[in-house]
């Protein structure tokens, strides 16, 4: 078999466009992306790609069909292929022990299995899914208990990739971590994984540790991520009570070097596959430890994170003389984030249903995500209208929320907007993204977050 072959297991978010970088990267590799869902695969074989990302469809172009394929043939791939990537979804356990915080490795095992089944030769298995700390070693020993004496060596190599960057955040990665085991073998596999991310990541920036420091590493960098935004937003809300400005506030604590001036936008609230997941396993695995203390703290991170999402539902409702019942509601973005259509844990989802709940009516716009809305609102049967332009969404509405970032939502013509609403008329800005003044002046009740409102009432 030749040793420049690659396999990786899930074609998502993940596994996608990491192998589409790989395979632009090193021409002298054969990579193979397989998943078991057909539609999906059947997507990255297709002129649309079935996730969206900026610049991904001309990366997967440059390879695909050349040394970059897409299967469902994931036997035939582990055979075939030297180095596999493991990026198959690890959501949070919805049964049993450790439901509602740890995470649920089934889909893990199910392929570590296949691996060792499948395999007549020895292999590299890479973790690119998110596992709570120590999940190497139990896929090892799967590995090992192969009856055929085959070598596997587990490492561990994390992805740092944001969505909606992720092509950029892939071709220039601050750094490349890869966990590897001590022992020969392990010391080999690594060798060979850092002389992939060799080819365009500067040697300086692929950091190695042991398994267990790379599988941590992930978790603590989500956790301090979340942490940071969560921290922001707690104090918008003293902010929206005290007169002082998030965004001032925000730019002043972020120009002192040592704090940094990223990941401290105020907002709605995080979403995201990740953020919430990886801090309920920190969670559990601390509690696992009899660490209460420790677990309580991070626990925090995401109470924090509901608390802003229900307390801009509830603001709407308050400044709306406390009923939005029967209203025509403008919802701008249900995407978790600007420039992509996931809606994974989108702080949209639960501000939507506390809007449903007061029997609102929703007119939702969002210009990628709208298929995805309608799957995780799918149970609804009322209330909810899908609009594919905006201006239609905010026909006869009394209020916009604007939940995602979206560069378009302050492009649009607000003057317009103004004048197809129903009045008084309302904009809660949860990203901060519009021009304030310019909304109070051409006559809408403004409720930026963090920041005091501007009214026309007396
Ligand atoms: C995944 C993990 O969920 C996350 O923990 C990690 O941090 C990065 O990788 P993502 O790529 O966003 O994230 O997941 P998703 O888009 O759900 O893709 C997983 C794919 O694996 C799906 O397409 C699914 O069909 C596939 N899969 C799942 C398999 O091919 N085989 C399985 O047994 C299970
Ligand atoms: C995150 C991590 O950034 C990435 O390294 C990891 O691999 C996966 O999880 P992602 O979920 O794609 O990536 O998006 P990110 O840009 O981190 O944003 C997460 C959430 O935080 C979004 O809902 C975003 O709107 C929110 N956010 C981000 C804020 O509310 N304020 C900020 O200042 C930054």
């Amino acid at each position: 078999m030749d040793k420049k072959t690659i396999l990786c297991i899930g074609a998502g978010y993940v596994g996608g466009p990491t192998m589409a970088m790989i395979a632009a990267k090193c021409p002298d590799y054969k990579v193979t992306v397989a998943d078991i869902n057909a539609q999906r695969i059947a997507g990255w074989n297709s002129d649309r790609l079935p996730i969206y990302e900026p610049g991904l469809t001309q990366l997967v172009e440059k390879s695909r069909g050349k040394n970059l394929f897409f299967t469902t043939e994931v036997e035939k791939g582990i055979k075939e292929s030297h180095i596999i990537f493991v990026s198959v979804n690890t959501p949070t356990k919805t049964f049993g022990s450790g439901a509602g915080k740890a995470a649920d490795l089934q889909f893990w095992e199910k392929s570590a299995r296949l691996i060792a089944e499948q395999s007549e030769e020895d292999k590299i298995v890479v973790e690119k899914s998110t596992l709570p700390v120590r999940a190497a070693e139990a896929i090892h020993r799967i590995l090992q208990s192969n009856t055929k004496g085959l070598k596997f060596s587990v490492l561990s190599n994390p992805e740092f990739l944001a969505e909606g960057t992720a092509v950029a955040d892939l071709e220039n990665p601050d750094r490349v971590l890869i966990g590897s085991m001590i022992s020969p073998e392990g010391h080999e596999a690594l060798e060979e994984l850092v002389d992939i991310y060799a080819h365009w990541v500067p040697r300086e920036r692929i950091i190695t540790t042991n398994v267990w420091s790379s599988e941590m590493s992930k978790l603590v960098s989500n956790a301090m991520l979340a942490q940071r935004i969560s921290s922001i937003n707690s104090i918008s809300a003293l902010c929206e009570k005290t007169g002082a400005d998030i965004a001032e506030v925000s730019h002043a604590v972020g120009l002192d070097k040592r704090v940094g001036s990223r990941f401290l936008r105020a907002g709605v609230g995080f979403g995201g596959s990740c953020f919430k997941k990886d801090i309920l396993n920190l969670v559990y695995l601390c509690e696992t430890f009899n660490l209460h203390e420790v677990a309580d703290y991070w626990e925090q991170v995401v109470l924090m994170n509901e608390y802003q999402e229900r307390r801009f539902a509830e603001r709407i409702v308050k400044n709306m003389f406390n009923t939005i019942s029967g209203k025509r509601i403008a919802v701008f973005g249900f995407a978790f984030k600007a420039d992509t259509g996931d809606t994974r844990e989108s702080p949209a989802i639960y501000i939507s249903r506390l809007l449903l709940n007061e029997r609102a009516d929703l007119a939702i716009y969002d210009p990628k995500a709208l298929d995805n809305a309608k799957i995780d609102l799918g149970d609804v049967t009322a209330g909810i209208e899908y609009c594919s332009d905006p201006y239609e969404a905010v026909r006869g509405a009394h209020a916009i929320a604007l939940i995602t970032d979206w560069k378009e939502f302050a492009e649009y013509d607000y003057d317009r907007i103004f004048s197809l609403m129903e009045k008084p008329a309302f904009i809660f800005d949860g990203r901060n993204v519009l021009d304030h003044d310019r909304l109070f002046k051409t006559g809408f009740n403004v409720f930026p977050l963090g920041k005091a409102e501007m009214t026309h009432f007396e």
